[in-house]
Formats: C-alpha cells, structure tokens, sequence
C-alpha cells in the first residue's frame, strides 16, 4: 500500500530525487513531485499535565483574538446555513485600509491560501520558486507541489539576500520574500526591496509575505503594497492570524495589480473563506486598540526577551516579528518544556541546532526569563 504521508518524515529534508514516492502501481497515483517534499510540522501544544501551560510554538496572538471580530463572528453565526456573501464586504474593507480598490484584493481562507493560489497559477514544472534558505514552509511546499524547481538562496546574516534573489530570477519564476522572515524574524531594507522589484524579469511573481508586518519598530519600516507601481507581478500577503489574533479562523488576503490577481480570482473555491472568517475579519481590520495593544506588548515581550538573551550570553537573531530565534545551549528548550513552555525547534524550520520562540503574555515571558536565568544567570 503507498503511504504518502510516511514516504518523507515529518521534519525530514526535502528529497529533489523524489525516490521515497511509492512505487505500488495498484493504487491512485499521487503526482510525482509529491514524494519529493518533507511534510510542514506544526507548532507542539505544551504539556496536557502542566497547567500553566504556554504555547509558544506557533507564532499566535497570547492576547487573544479581536473582541470586535468575536462579536462580529457570534453575530455570523446564525446565518451559516447559507453560503458566505462578504457581509462586512471584507474586500472592500481590506481595500479601504490600504488606499487601493476591490480589484487589488483577494482573499483567502489565510494567507497559506493565497500563497498555494499564487503557486498553482504561476508555477509549473519548469519554472522555478525562488525562497530564501531557510524559507518559510509553505512557501517551499506550494512551490515543489506545482512542479517547479525550488532555488534555495541562503540568507546573509539571517536576511534575505535580495541581490542574489533577483539574479537568479529567470523569466515565469516566482521569487518568495518573506519580510520579516519566518524563521529568522529579521526584515529586508525598503531599497534593496526596490533594487529586487527594479531587476526581476516583468514576467516574474515577486510575491512579498508580510505576514508579521505590524510587528516591525524598524524606522526603515515599509510595507511592499506601496510598490505596487514598481513590478507587474508583485503581490502581497498579509493574514489576520497573527496580530488581529484570528488564526484559528483562517483568513488573509493578497494586494497586487487586478490582472495579476484576476487568475487566482478565476480559480479559488467560490466560498473558501468561510461566513465566521469574512465577519469576523472584517470587523477585526478595524479594532485599533486590539491591535495597538497587540504590537505594543510584543514588542515589549520581545524587547525583553532579547535583552535576556544578551544578558546572557546566549546567542539569538535579533527579530523585527513576535519570535525570536535563540541557538540550543545546555538544554534550555528543554528546560522550558519541564515547565509546560513549547517552543518550535528550529530542525523543523531549516535551522537545527536553534529554537524559535514566539512572544507570548508578559506573565509567559516572566517565566521563560526566570529560567533562562536560572540556567545561565
Ligand atoms: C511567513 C508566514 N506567512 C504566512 C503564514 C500563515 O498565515 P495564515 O494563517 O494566514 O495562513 C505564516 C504563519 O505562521 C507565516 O509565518
């Protein structure tokens, strides 16, 4: 029996040679690239025994989701025995807060979503996905599913190296750029954003993930949705499961010109985003104090957590997101987990010997500075 799921272990690098693919010719063929990709490994739950538990594996909001998108979620609810309609017009909201119109938008049942649409309308077996290494998982797994060539560009002092990224673009390829970058959390400068958005062939998807955006307190801070005059093929992603605290609710969204988004339009699910996730999304976009609060307590937990860090020697990526990548050193991740902390190992994420982890309240990251100081102080 061909067991898809088991022929590339969770964690496990991805096979370009595609040799752990089943070769049993009596069951349904998956395509072949298939068996070249290593599986996404979540972020770990803490320990179900530890009841100050802490989840800081995924990346998540730990202040919860948008009281006004739960309200408007609950208000959503009766109504879901009929296919979703946008009734909070999310399209026409998300347009609203960025300046541009409907036409720039797409949604998606989360930025994943777009990414995969952006893979499956693009890529092909001969073209090429261009992503930073370490690159985000998803974006290696649309790219190697769509039968594209992956080119891995490794990263310079944990930052995309947007030369090199562009250089290597040919034409019909997508370049990936993650800003801030998952798994680092390091961002890329607005002009050397520009100099990859002035070289890349006009035939080519620059598609800019900005998953982590509002998290960034660099005051070269830019967001690429004011490129959009720079390259054709330039689309932006962003997600309400991060900040706005949404991500079991599954929405994002990508911004570019409308005859770049046309296709994914064309081919999406009619109603991939779900009734609850239009809603709710909708009146999320507009809970400021849900989002200032958000970002002003990450940045603080972050803030803290890095000069812990520094403090004590261990070494760590300095992060412009809600994470921070700390190298292994005398078992302190595992110290964490005695304590009921999950943090996501870097193995699963293209960086062994690191663990990346996610801010958390400040109450959380009381804790995880108390015992790296007890470990190191
Ligand atoms: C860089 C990046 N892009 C996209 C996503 C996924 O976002 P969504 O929940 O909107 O699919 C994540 C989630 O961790 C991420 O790190």
């Amino acid at each position: 029996m061909s067991d898809w799921a088991g022929s590339r272990p969770a964690g496990a690098e991805d096979d370009p040679t595609g040799a752990a693919g089943p070769t049993d010719a009596t069951g349904p063929r998956p395509v072949p690239q298939l068996g070249s990709i290593a599986p996404y490994v979540m972020g770990a739950a803490p320990r179900a025994d530890e009841p100050r538990g802490a989840k800081l594996s995924s990346n998540e909001n730990p202040f919860g989701p948008s009281p006004l998108g739960i309200a408007a979620a609950v208000a959503a609810l009766p109504d879901v025995n009929r296919y979703p309609v946008d009734p909070g017009g999310l399209r026409a909201r998300i347009a609203a807060h960025h300046g541009v119109e409907p036409a720039n938008v797409v949604t998606g049942a989360g930025s994943d979503e777009v990414i995969n649409l952006v893979c499956a309308v693009y890529l092909e077996p001969g073209r090429r996905m261009i992503v930073a290494d370490p690159p985000y998982g998803i974006h290696r797994i649309a790219g190697l599913l769509s039968g594209a060539e992956l080119v891995r560009v490794p990263v310079v002092d944990w930052t995309h190296d947007l030369p090199s990224m562009a250089a290597a673009a040919r034409s019909g390829d997508v370049v990936a750029v993650t800003n801030p970058h998952n798994p680092t959390g390091t961002a890329v400068r607005p002009d050397a954003l520009r100099g990859l958005l002035a070289t890349v062939p006009r035939d080519c998807v620059v598609l800019v993930d900005e998953a982590y955006h509002e998290y960034v307190d660099d005051p070269l801070r830019a967001t690429a949705v004011e490129m959009l005059d720079l390259h054709p093929g330039l689309i932006v992603s962003r997600t309400f499961s991060k900040v706005y605290g949404l991500a079991g609710l599954r929405a994002g969204y990508g911004i570019g010109r409308p005859e770049t988004l046309e296709p994914l339009d064309r081919v999406r699910a009619p109603a991939n985003v779900n009734a609850i996730a239009l809603a709710a999304a909708a009146a999320a976009l507009d809970d400021r104090d849900h989002v200032a609060r958000t970002v002003a307590a990450t940045r603080d937990g972050r803030r803290r957590l890095e000069e812990t860090c520094t403090r004590l020697g261990l070494e760590h990526v300095p992060s412009q997101a809600n994470f921070v990548l700390v190298r292994d050193r005398d078992g302190w991740p595992e110290a964490l987990g005695r304590d009921g902390i999950s943090v996501r190992p870097g193995a699963n994420l293209g960086v062994p010997g690191w663990h990346r982890v996610t801010i958390g309240t400040p109450a959380e990251m009381d804790r995880v500075i108390a015992i790296l100081e007890l470990l190191f102080g």
